[in-house]
């Protein structure tokens, strides 16, 4: 058995694990990381693409903003699409100068290993059997295999960023932690496809056959997704069906129509709100998906994880300058008020678009009357672009 020895920590090379870990180094706070997968598995692992004004705004402060500057795509609006008539909410004017940038979460990966690998930083890939203990001690420890070889961690603290199904959050004893959880009767199914994207910018679709939403990754790459069953088999939807199901949904009546192209990569992603209260435990504080989910439909899911790191980075920062534990002590109240309010987004954007199984024609028009409120009051616009833009980052 190897011990290492370090300041923090940190399970999980997702988001929330790697940007925790660059903020550290930041402030000369030594950590090391352990992630399950490879490199190569995290730096392909397509998922989010909607980085908040907040996101850049902290990446390019930690100095892992160069390629997002070059390459991210910066949208200052969104389309509603809906009763076959396309509407834009204008977040830039609605927000005073907000703005949202498209950029795969996998680049946000890459830039943030590249980062601490060219720093020195310690990255363990592909480490099995993680268990971690002591969480209620001063000294809290991670064990694990590599190379069939025992290891173990000794540290301060440790960031749990393992996402929702790691074993930091169960690892927490049975009574300490209450949980919130929704379940949705319905899923995404996702494409990446070799296709300019049709719009400049996203088009979020409510449609009697289900949500659709239009987004991408570059002026050559198309990201989209259908609403589906959660079950849903994709040997049932060959390319030629999910183009035809994304035109229908995505139709107006000024004969709008996708560019269809290869399509590269296809998943079912499922629909959940969830969260943990509180986010830690003694030494452990949990961040990202380890500690909250939700729905895709507000882009949230990235962004939510971006925050928590912060506050728990400033906090952790604060305790090693200056001994004082009560940043520590407020992080998961700071986090939480920021988790609902997100929530609480995520849940009436997806309320709002997706069609529910036994709903009627009464539930299709109350959301058709609303949509239409968005798109005619500046109040009610207004929020939702505050709301997509994100809300200001705890200070
Ligand atoms: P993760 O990215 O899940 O990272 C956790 C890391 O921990 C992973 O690398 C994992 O391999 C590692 N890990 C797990 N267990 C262990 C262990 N025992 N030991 C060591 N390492 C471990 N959000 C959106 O806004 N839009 C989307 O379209 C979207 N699509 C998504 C699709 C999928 C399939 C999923 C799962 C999520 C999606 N999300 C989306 C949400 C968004 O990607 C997440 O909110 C974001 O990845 C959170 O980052 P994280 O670092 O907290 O967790
Ligand atoms: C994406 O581009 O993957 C994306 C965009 C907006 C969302 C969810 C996913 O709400």
């Amino acid at each position: 058995m190897t011990t290492l020895h370090t300041k923090v920590g940190i399970v999980g090379a997702g988001p929330a694990g790697l940007l925790l870990s660059q903020l550290l180094h930041l402030e000369g706070i030594e950590s090391i990381v352990i992630e399950a997968q490879s490199r190569q598995h995290v730096e392909e692992r397509v998922r989010a693409g909607v980085l908040e004004q907040g996101t850049v705004d902290l990446l390019n402060s930690s100095g892992v903003g160069d390629r997002m500057r070059r390459e991210g795509l910066v949208h200052r609006g969104i389309a509603l699409s809906f009763n076959r008539k396309r509407h834009r909410i204008d977040f830039h004017e609605l927000t005073n100068g907000r703005a949202i940038t498209v950029y795969a979460q996998q680049e946000v990966v890459k830039d943030l290993i590249q980062a601490r690998l060219r720093d020195g930083g310690r990255i363990l890939f592909g480490v099995a059997g993680v268990k971690i203990d002591e969480l209620d001690s001063h000294a809290p420890r991670i064990c694990f295999e590599q190379n069939d070889e025992s290891h173990e961690i000794v540290c301060d603290f440790i960031g749990g960023c393992d996402g929702f199904h790691g074993i930091c959050r169960p690892s927490i004893p049975a009574g300490v932690l209450r949980f919130y959880e929704k379940l949705y009767p319905f899923a995404w199914l996702g494409i990446l496809a070799g296709a300019a994207p049709a719009s400049e910018e996203l088009i979020y679709a409510n449609h009697e056959q289900g949500f659709a939403l239009l987004s991408m990754r570059s002026p050559v790459i198309t990201r989209a997704y259908l609403q589906c069953q959660p079950d849903e088999h994709l040997a049932l939807w060959p390319d030629h069906r999910i183009w035809e199901e994304l035109d229908r949904r995505l139709e107006t009546s000024d004969g709008f129509r996708l560019n269809r192209g290869h399509i590269l990569q296809k998943g079912v992603t499922a629909m959940r709100s969830f969260v943990t209260e509180p986010m830690q435990f003694g030494r452990l504080f949990l961040a990202g998906d380890a500690a909250h989910i939700v729905p895709p439909t507000g882009a949230k899911g990235l962004n939510l994880a971006a925050a928590d790191v912060r506050v728990l980075s400033r906090a952790l920062a604060a305790w090693y300058r200056t001994g004082s534990g009560e940043p520590l002590n407020r992080y998961s109240e700071i986090c939480l008020r920021r988790v609902w309010r997100a929530q609480h987004f995520s849940w009436w954007m997806t309320s709002l678009l997706h069609r529910f199984e036994g709903a009627d024609g009464f539930d299709h028009r109350r959301q058709l009357a609303e949509l239409d409120q968005i798109v005619t009051s500046r109040a009610a616009a207004t929020a939702l672009a505050e709301n997509y833009t994100g809300l200001p980052f705890p200070l």
